[in-house]
């Protein structure tokens, strides 16, 4: 009887695990070809470069960071651990990512430094910002920064340089070359 009760659980642990596997899958896929069409796709920093990056930012204790395009929220939510006192603003344009970005920061303490908008960033007032992060494309990256005054901001660019300024830094996050240079931060005091 014992061994009956533990084939059934693991059969059932067994579908739970596959039942959500395939909706992580269809999730991830769903929410790459919503974002197509959009100023950049979805593509999510991966964890091992986090590190890199929060020490590009050079967050401190009053900055207000913003991830521009944040997807599913996981760098800010990374970024706000590690610098509790400063403020991170994630700004999402799909929906269902900003849905995802609010659940992972709920189920991580519910930080009350982090927030999550659904909004076009080409919309948004960011004037407020002392960092920023940004994973676009050229052309959106170019179009975003070329319109504001953001004397004094840090912008992190990953993969795609500011066409009329030079960086004050090169960043190399991993040895490995990316198919777009996705492994390079490029550094600016705006
Ligand atoms: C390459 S992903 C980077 C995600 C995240 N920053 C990261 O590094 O994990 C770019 C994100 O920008 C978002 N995005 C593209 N155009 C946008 C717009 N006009 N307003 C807001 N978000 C936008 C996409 O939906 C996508 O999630």
């Amino acid at each position: 009887m014992e061994l009956v009760t533990a084939f059934l659980i693991a059969i059932f642990v067994s579908q739970c695990a596959l039942l959500g596997a395939s909706l992580a899958f269809c999730v991830k896929y769903t929410t790459l070809a919503l974002s197509y069409g959009y100023n950049a796709p979805y593509v999510p920093t991966h964890p091992e470069y986090f590190e890199k990056i929060a020490g590009a930012l050079e967050i401190k204790v009053d900055d207000i960071v913003y991830d521009l395009g944040c997807g599913d929220g996981r760098l800010i939510l990374f970024c706000a651990r590690r610098e509790p006192h400063a403020q991170f603003i994630g700004i999402e344009r799909n929906r269902l990512l900003v849905a995802y970005a609010r659940t992972r920061k709920l189920m991580t303490g519910n930080p009350s430094n982090v927030s999550f908008r659904c909004k076009d960033f080409f919309d948004v007032n960011f004037s407020e910002a002392t960092c920023i992060y940004s994973y676009l494309l050229p052309q959106t990256v170019n179009a975003l920064f070329s319109r504001r005054n953001l004397t004094g901001v840090r912008l992190i660019s990953r993969a795609f340089p500011l066409y009329n300024r030079t960086p004050t830094e090169v960043i190399r996050l991993s040895q490995k070359d990316g198919s777009h240079g996705e492994h390079l931060l490029y550094a600016y005091k705006l």
